[in-house]
């Protein structure tokens, strides 16, 4: 088991990472001292596997349990869904103290952090995110949302958990293919910061996609480390340290808008945009075919896609453009100068994302 500290004064909070350990989550949320009530957010799915896991290890240490039950799907990051569970909230909140625990993937975790932001002015919350891609990207850092229809995560704060409790045996019942997705914001993390994350990966893939716990506890352990630090040096994306995490994003969240959040995964769209960042990389000589290749292997070795197809390249091009994370009309990338080595990198000429973007459809000619 791992114990890593988010350092953030008195925000400061734990993240927990090891195989088997909800039935130890009772004492770790009684140390916090968060309060007697633990209104528990989940959903039916993850209510059936892993509820009464989390139900047991809470009663045993003293506490009050609810659940609240919640559509498994992204549509319940809703105003309308914050908005009819905290009324639920106020009427179980009668005088004793509660907490709220998000008990599931990015969709839970996102609308309940984001609950636990507004109630009473906010109330503490804890994570046990349930997803690999909760467990190292989504559960840590604070970022709260829910969607509007004119798009994702626009209502939303920055407000921390007290506590991110990541037990890799959950991950065993995901599908392979979110277990592909996750995989993609880890590989990010190997590309961006840590080559002997990347190069783990490189070597014992069989065991992640076979679900070794131990594998899947180091990828995870050594993930939260990554988030962490970026987190604590920059926690509101303020300072342009945090923009890293968004290797592969740019182009990724081109890629899902273009096709209306249909066809691929948003780890599956990332992937691809780490090739397209990867291929800009390689145009204004940061890295060579080398690494370019490595990149490739990586993300096929775990059976994530390489080549862009079914998307129209004009509209990942027009819809880069409108990415919120922009400057003015300035686009602004991630790309690397090596494993391990992510630079920050404004007014891309158009030139270069075009041909990057044909480089990974195999077209050379736009349409
Ligand atoms: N806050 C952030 O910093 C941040 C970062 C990245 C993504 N996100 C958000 O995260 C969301 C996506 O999260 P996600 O990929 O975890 O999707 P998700 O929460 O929809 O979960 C995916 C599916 O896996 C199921 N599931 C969860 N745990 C399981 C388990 N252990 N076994 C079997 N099935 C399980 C869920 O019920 C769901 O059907 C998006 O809304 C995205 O905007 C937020």
């Amino acid at each position: 088991m791992k114990i890593i500290k988010l350092n953030l004064g008195k925000r400061s909070y734990n993240i927990i990472v090891g195989k088997n350990i909800i039935k130890s989550l009772g004492s770790y949320v009684y140390r916090l001292n968060l309060g007697s009530d633990a209104y528990i957010i989940t959903n039916k799915s993850v209510m059936d596997k892993y509820g009464m896991a989390v139900y047991r290890a809470l009663k045993q240490s003293g506490f009050n349990v609810r659940f609240k039950l919640v559509a498994d799907t992204e549509e319940s990051k809703s105003i309308e869904t914050a908005s009819s569970v905290t009324e639920d909230i106020g009427r179980f909140d009668k005088k004793k103290k509660i907490f709220i625990v998000a008990l599931g993937g990015g969709v839970i975790g996102d609308l309940a952090g984001f609950i636990a932001s507004i109630y009473k002015r906010g109330i503490p919350y804890i994570q046990i995110p349930t997803t690999l891609l909760a467990q190292v990207d989504s559960g840590i850092g604070g970022k709260t949302a829910v969607d509007l229809r004119q798009g994702k995560n626009l209502v939303g704060a920055f407000y921390q958990p007290r506590l991110v409790f990541s037990d890799v045996a959950v991950l065993k019942t995901l599908s392979p293919r979110q277990l592909q997705s996750g995989l993609a914001e880890v590989i990010k993390y190997g590309i961006i910061k840590d080559t002997r994350l990347f190069e783990y990966i490189e070597r014992k893939h069989q065991d992640i996609l076979g679900l070794k716990e131990s594998a899947l506890e180091f990828i995870v352990g050594r993930s939260s480390v990554i988030k962490a630090k970026v987190v604590e040096r920059d926690e509101k994306e303020e300072k342009g340290i945090r923009t890293i995490l968004n290797f592969g994003h740019t182009i990724g969240h081109a890629i899902e808008t273009t096709c209306g959040y249909r066809g691929y995964t948003h780890g599956e769209a990332v992937a691809l945009g780490m090739l397209a960042a990867s291929e800009v990389s390689k145009s204004l000589k940061f890295i060579g075919v080398n690494t370019l290749n490595r990149i490739e292997d990586i993300i096929r070795i775990v059976g994530l896609p390489t080549r862009i197809k079914r998307v129209s390249l004009d509209g990942i091009i027009e819809a880069h453009y409108r990415d919120k994370k922009f400057i003015g009309a300035k686009n602004r990338f991630v790309l690397i100068k090596g494993i391990g080595r992510a630079v920050v990198e404004e007014n891309i000429p158009l030139k270069i994302i075009r041909s990057a973007l044909e480089e990974r459809s195999g077209r050379h000619a736009l349409k």
